[in-house]
C-alpha cells in the first residue's frame, strides 16, 4: 500500500517535472527558422598558391614574365640541357620518378620524367625567346621522397632566370636582396655560400638573415631563436651564374650574353614564414589549416 502510494507520487512528480522541462526547452531552445543562416562555410585559397603568387608578383613588378613548363618533362630538358652528365647521381632512381626510360624508347628519343625541379623551364624559356630573357617560373616538382614532416614527394619551386648583356653576380645578389626585402621587410639581406650545380657556374647556396631574430640570437643564450635555431641565417635555395654550356645548348651565344638564376622551395618558405611545423598539413587539404591564412588574392 505505502509503496504503491510513494511510487504513484514519484511518477506524478516526475511527469510534472518533465512537462515543466519540455515547456522550458521549447522556449529556450527555440530555433527561428526564418532567420538567415551562415551558409556553407567559405573555403580558402591554399597558402602555397598565395605565397607562390606573392613571390612571382615581386618579379612581375620588376618586369619579369611568368613562364611555365610541363610537369611531365623530357629527360633532355630536366637534365641534359642543364649540363647533368649521363651518370650524374641526381638522375638515379632515388631522386627521379621515371615515366618512360630512354632504353624502352628509340635510341634518339629522350626519356620522360616527372620534373625534379623548375630549372627545365630555364631551357624552355631560352629556346622560346630571343635574349634579353627575364622570366619567373613557379611550379610543381616531384622527387621520390617519403611524405613526412619536412619532405613531400610533390612540392613547389620558384625559379628565376635573367639572361642579358653584361649581367654579373652583383645583379644576382641585388635581385635576391630585393626579393627578401619585398617578402620579409626592410633591412633584410642575403648571403651566398659556395656550392655546386651543373647548370650554374659559379654556384651558391643562398641564405637570408633570420627575419625573426635578425641574427641577434647568435651567441646569445638569453635570446634563443626557434625559427633559425639561433644560427642567424635561414637557408633559402640554390643560385648562380648560368653555365655557358646551358646557354650554348639553348642557342644563346655565351660570348655576348650572361645570366643568373636561382630556385627555391615554396613549402620550406611557407614553413618558416608562417611557422608551419609539419609539411603534411599542406597536403591534407583540411580547410581548418588553410582558412587562417585568409583570402589573400
Ligand atoms: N634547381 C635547383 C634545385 O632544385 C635550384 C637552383 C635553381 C640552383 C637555379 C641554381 C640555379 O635544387
Amino acid at each position: 500500500m505505502a509503496r504503491g502510494a510513494v511510487n504513484k507520487a514519484l511518477a506524478a512528480r516526475l511527469a510534472a517535472l518533465e512537462e515543466e522541462r519540455d515547456a522550458r526547452v521549447l522556449v529556450e531552445e527555440a530555433v527561428d527558422v526564418t532567420l538567415p543562416y551562415d551558409r556553407v562555410p567559405a573555403g580558402a585559397r591554399h597558402p602555397l598558391t598565395t605565397l607562390m603568387e606573392r613571390v612571382a608578383d615581386v618579379f612581375v613588378a620588376m618586369g619579369y614574365e611568368v613562364a611555365e613548363g610541363p610537369e611531365v618533362e623530357a629527360e633532355w630538358f630536366n637534365f641534359d640541357a642543364l649540363n647533368f652528365v649521363p651518370d650524374h647521381p641526381a638522375r638515379q632512381m632515388q631522386d627521379t620518378f621515371f615515366v618512360q626510360g630512354a632504353d624502352g624508347a628509340r635510341n634518339d628519343e629522350s626519356g620522360v620524367v616527372l620534373r625534379t625541379h623548375t630549372s627545365p623551364v630555364q631551357a624552355r624559356a631560352l629556346l622560346d625567346r630571343e635574349p634579353p630573357v627575364y622570366v619567373v617560373c613557379p611550379g610543381r616538382v616531384y622527387r621520390t621522397d617519403e611524405l613526412d614532416a619536412t619532405h613531400t614527394p610533390v612540392f613547389h619551386q620558384i625559379e628565376l632566370l635573367a639572361v642579358d648583356e653584361g649581367l654579373t653576380m652583383a645583379d644576382l645578389k641585388g635581385t635576391l636582396d630585393h626579393m627578401v626585402q619585398a617578402l620579409f621587410g626592410e633591412g633584410m639581406k642575403t648571403r651566398l655560400r659556395p656550392n655546386y650545380f651543373p647548370f650554374t657556374e659559379p654556384s651558391a647556396e643562398m641564405d637570408m638573415v633570420c627575419y625573426v631574430c635578425r641574427g641577434e640570437s647568435v651567441g646569445n643564450p638569453d635570446r634563443p631563436c626557434r625559427t633559425c635555431g639561433s644560427e642567424g641565417w635561414i637557408e633559402l635555395g640554390g643560385c648562380g651564374m648560368v653555365n655557358p654550356k646551358v646557354l650554348t645548348a639553348c642557342g644563346v651565344d655565351p660570348a655576348k650574353y650572361s645570366g643568373f638564376a636561382f630556385g627555391f622551395g615554396i613549402e620550406r618558405m611557407l614553413m618558416f614564414r608562417h611557422n608551419v611545423e609539419d609539411m603534411r598539413d599542406m597536403v591534407e587539404g583540411d580547410v581548418r589549416f588553410t582558412r587562417p591564412f585568409g583570402m589573400e588574392i
